[in-house]
């Protein structure tokens, strides 16, 4: 890749949940376009493998656990010490759990479980990126919703209500930072077969893909997580200058398709 197709060329990036699935295709595509990744995680081995991977001149693993603030405020600090400045934060780190038919049989406990680590540790990260990008006047800041903010039905309660939280932290958070030039936005993809996805459905790669290809409304094309890696560099990119406030869909239409209606279906003469 030349300078001039390098789209992150001087830029730190710090990513939350680097070490797998979303995170880890977005921390080595932005390293790809020349930035500096901070990579954060709780899975330290899986987390250095990811360093080894990008190489270890362009960056480094922070243990980070995103429910505990001091875990967060160290990331943050490390990538100012290690890079000099924070240009890009990704709060992509995120959990499952299962789906209960009944909302009688989800215990409390695992609902606050969820929100901490999806809601709580976004916004401790929200926090305290803006309190480094606030005093440099610039940067842009990330989050991993998911389609669940957009459509009920597909998760969890715990989840489909974290996701959403995510969205509305990220519309409140782009009207606060806009007057220092930063920009705030997600991301809601579909679902991409990753770690996290296999613990939820026990399916591997293969049978979660067709699975999700089955019901997806674009066909031909299977989401993977570069999809996602690439919708976030396009985010965090200059590209996206003016985009502030968003939460891009990575759905191939899904959220707009009501399939009981039918009208589209073409017959077999085409
Ligand atoms: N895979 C999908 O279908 C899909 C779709 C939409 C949104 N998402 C979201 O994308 C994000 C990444 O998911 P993924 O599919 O790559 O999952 P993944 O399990 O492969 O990666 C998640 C990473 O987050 C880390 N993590 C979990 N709890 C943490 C904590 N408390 N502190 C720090 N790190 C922690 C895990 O160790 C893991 O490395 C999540 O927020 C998820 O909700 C995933």
């Amino acid at each position: 890749m030349t300078s001039i197709t390098k789209r992150l060329e001087g830029k730190v990036a710090l990513i939350t949940g680097a070490a797998s699935g979303i995170g880890e295709c977005t921390a080595k595509l932005f390293a790809e376009h020349g930035a500096k990744v901070v990579i954060a995680d709780i899975q330290d081995q899986l987390g250095q493998a990811v360093c080894e991977a990008i190489g270890t001149s362009n960056s480094i693993y922070v243990h980070c656990d995103v429910t505990n603030e001091e875990d967060i405020k160290n990331a943050v600090d490390t990538a100012v010490t290690t890079y000099g400045k924070l240009d890009i934060m990704f709060n992509n780190a995120g959990v499952v759990d299962p789906i209960k038919a009944r909302i009688i049989d989800n215990e409390k406990t695992n609902f606050e479980r969820v929100l901490n680590v999806n809601v709580t540790g976004v916004f401790l990260c929200m926090k305290h990126a803006a309190r480094v990008m606030v005093p440099q006047r610039s940067g842009t800041i990330i989050s991993s919703s998911s389609l669940s903010s957009h459509l009920g039905g597909i998760a969890s309660h715990a989840y489909c209500c974290s996701k959403h939280a995510i969205a509305g932290l990220t519309k409140n958070l782009a009207v606060e930072l806009g007057q220092f030039g930063i920009r705030v936005n997600c991301l809601s993809a579909y679902g991409i077969a990753t770690p996290l996805t296999k613990k939820i459905t026990g399916l591997e790669k293969e049978a979660f893909e067709s699975a999700m290809n089955l019901t997806a409304n674009l066909k031909g094309v299977t989401l993977k997580t570069d999809d996602a890696a690439y919708a976030a560099l396009f985010l965090v990119s200059d590209e996206a200058k003016y985009i502030s406030g968003q939460n891009l869909l990575i759905d191939g239409g899904l959220s707009y398709a009501n399939t009981s209606f039918n009208f589209f279906k073409y017959g077999e003469e085409l």
